[in-house]
């Protein structure tokens, strides 16, 4: 199925059609550079954008970092507040004409991942934690996504992980890699502990950069940096879409 995956973040909104029997890109990725918080109906307006520059008519798969359930976004913690309770499936698909379905980012960059990339071929439990302006978590159990599950907002020190491990975390505080590393290390502990998974995938921009800090977080799983870089919310989202028909 060709499917335009859409990933929504905080300082850009990114999308392709995707090829979602091979998860490839079938053009170029286009990237719409977002300097403020959009509000929902600025929003709308961007992804119609993207779909214009695409021609798109068909499904589209959206990735939005927040609770999503069903057609609603449920909470947005570093996006407009205006999205907290908004049915974006009606408003994006009103705003392009074409079917929306949306996931959570983080969702669907682990069944990017889970499907053709770091976690593909393994059963049992897998965590995927995405490294980016917040913190978030995809997890499988085999082969199942157990849906938002919200790894980022675990509390440390009385306030949300992501806080002080997301990238976004380490620039804002100015920590270096290994003291970055070692406040994911026990962050990391603390997720092993309760759920035990067999592999952790590490995503976000600066996966790229993972022999900088790997070294320092010492986990009893596996711990792998992603396959995808930029792609995997945009493959993710699309193949989110493919499953609801
Ligand atoms: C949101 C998650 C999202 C993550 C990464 C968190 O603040 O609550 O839903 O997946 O950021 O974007």
């Amino acid at each position: 199925m060709k499917i335009l995956g859409i990933d929504i973040g905080g300082s850009a909104v990114k999308g392709a059609p995707v090829d979602t029997k091979t998860g490839r890109l079938l053009a170029e990725r286009h990237r719409i550079a977002t300097d403020r918080k959009l509000s929902p109906q600025e929003m709308a307006a961007t992804i119609k954008q993207l779909a214009a520059h695409f021609n798109w008519t068909g499904p589209i798969g959206i990735g939005f970092p927040g609770v999503i359930h069903g057609p609603r976004i449920t909470t947005s913690a570093n996006l407009h507040k205006g999205f907290i309770g908004c049915d974006a499936v009606k408003l994006f698909a009103k705003a392009t004409g074409c079917r929306v379905a949306l996931v959570n980012d983080a969702d669907a960059a682990g069944l990017a991942e889970v499907h053709f990339g770091a976690g593909r071929g393994i059963t049992g439990t897998i965590l995927l934690l995405t490294l980016g302006t917040g913190v978030g978590s995809a997890l499988f159990c085999n082969g199942r996504l157990y849906q938002n599950s919200e790894m980022g907002h675990l509390p440390i020190r009385g306030k949300s992980a992501e806080r002080f491990v997301s990238a976004a975390a380490k620039d804002r505080r100015k920590l270096s890699y290994k003291e970055w590393g070692k406040e994911l290390r026990d962050y990391i502990g603390t997720l092993e502990n309760i759920l035990w998974p067999e592999r952790i995938i590490i995503g976000g921009g600066v996966s790229k950069d993972y022999q900088k800090f790997f070294k320092h977080i010492k986990p009893r799983a596996k711990l792998v940096p992603a396959e995808f870089f930029n792609e995997a919310g945009i493959v993710g989202a699309a193949l989110w879409a493919a499953e609801q028909d």
